[in-house]
């Protein structure tokens, strides 16, 4: 048995850029943290803040209960613990790599094979937010695994249990992912538009944050609308919003700036009516994306 078994609350294995931040926030929560790296000097910031410094990874996992993992990709994670992962029998290992649905099951089942809970994770807010509330985390795996271990696991912000399969932690990571990037997309293309016609970005910016509560209320009623498979047309109809998306793509035109990003969800407008939905709520789109290349 290590000299350092179970001394800390929770070890961080893999100080990059997020790992570094995921030990700062459970030492500024008070949890003992050990912590181990592969260039070790990546450490040494972190000791000078009070962790725990383990000289392998085998000792990291043996000095705490719970072990977080923050890696490039699954492949590094598996050929790092690979070798030492008997020491991982009755910890938990919390995943926080980013990958694929497949990887985080095929890990979740090596996990259970040497007699560790697993929780998949993904961390969705970057680095500067990691110990803030609004700092969201997603975890998936046991609902029990993660009542265990929630108390540790919320000292890096808004951590959000998801369910019990472990696959799905990296299904919202991507979906959140394609969630943000959409909205930023859409951000660029207006501060470019407003741009064209003098505007500073730094104002539009302003302005549109005041919209945003507008944008972000009409998700919960879409989502109704979507699990009800009934598109009403309070929000305007498909129609209404391909001319309106016409109106832009006209108005980016004549500012000479490009037409990529409303170009997109105009030809989804298109297909959505095509489909016969021209009379519905704007929110029926959903049901040309989902059936994508059957009626592309
Ligand atoms: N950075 C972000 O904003 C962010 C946001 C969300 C999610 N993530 C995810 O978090 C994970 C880590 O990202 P990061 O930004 O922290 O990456 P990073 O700064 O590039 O750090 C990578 C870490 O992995 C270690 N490593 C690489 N190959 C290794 C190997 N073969 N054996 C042992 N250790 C190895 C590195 O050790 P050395 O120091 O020795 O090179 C370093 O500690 C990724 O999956 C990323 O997608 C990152």
């Amino acid at each position: 048995m290590s000299e350092n078994e179970q001394r800390s609350a929770v070890s961080v294995i893999g100080l990059g850029q997020m790992g570094t931040r995921l030990a700062q926030a459970f030492l500024a929560a008070g949890h003992a943290t050990a912590v181990w790296n592969r260039t070790a000097a990546k450490a040494d910031a972190l000791v000078a803040q009070g962790a725990v410094r383990a000289e392998t990874a085998e000792a990291a996992i043996t000095a705490s209960p719970l072990v977080v993992v923050c890696l490039p990709d699954y492949a590094t994670a598996l050929e790092l613990l690979g070798p030492v992962a008997t020491s991982l029998r009755g910890r938990t290992l919390v995943n926080l790599t980013s990958g694929t649905p497949e990887e985080a099951a095929r890990m979740a089942g090596w996990a259970a094979g040497h007699g560790a809970d697993y929780l998949d994770g993904a961390a969705m807010s970057g680095t500067r937010l990691v110990g803030r509330p609004e700092a969201l985390f997603v975890f998936s795996g046991s609902p029990e695994t993660f009542a265990a271990h929630r108390w540790v696991l919320a000292s890096l912000g808004n951590a959000t249990h998801l369910g019990a399969d472990p696959a799905l932690a990296p299904v919202y990571d991507t979906a959140l992912f394609g969630l943000a990037w959409g909205a930023l997309a859409g951000f660029y293309h207006s501060a470019a538009l407003v741009g064209a016609s003098g505007v500073d970005p730094s104002t539009f910016a302003a302005v549109a944050t005041g919209h945003m509560p507008f944008v972000v209320s009409l998700m919960a009623e879409h989502a109704r609308q979507i699990g009800d498979g009934r598109f009403p047309d309070d929000d305007g109809t498909v129609e209404v919003h391909a001319a309106a998306m016409r109106h832009l793509l006209d108005t980016s035109r004549a500012g000479g700036i490009g037409t990529d990003v409303p170009q997109l969800f105009s030809d989804l407008l298109d297909r959505a009516a095509t489909a016969g939905h021209a009379a519905s709520g704007i929110a029926s789109v959903i049901e040309t994306i989902a059936a994508g290349e059957r009626n592309a």
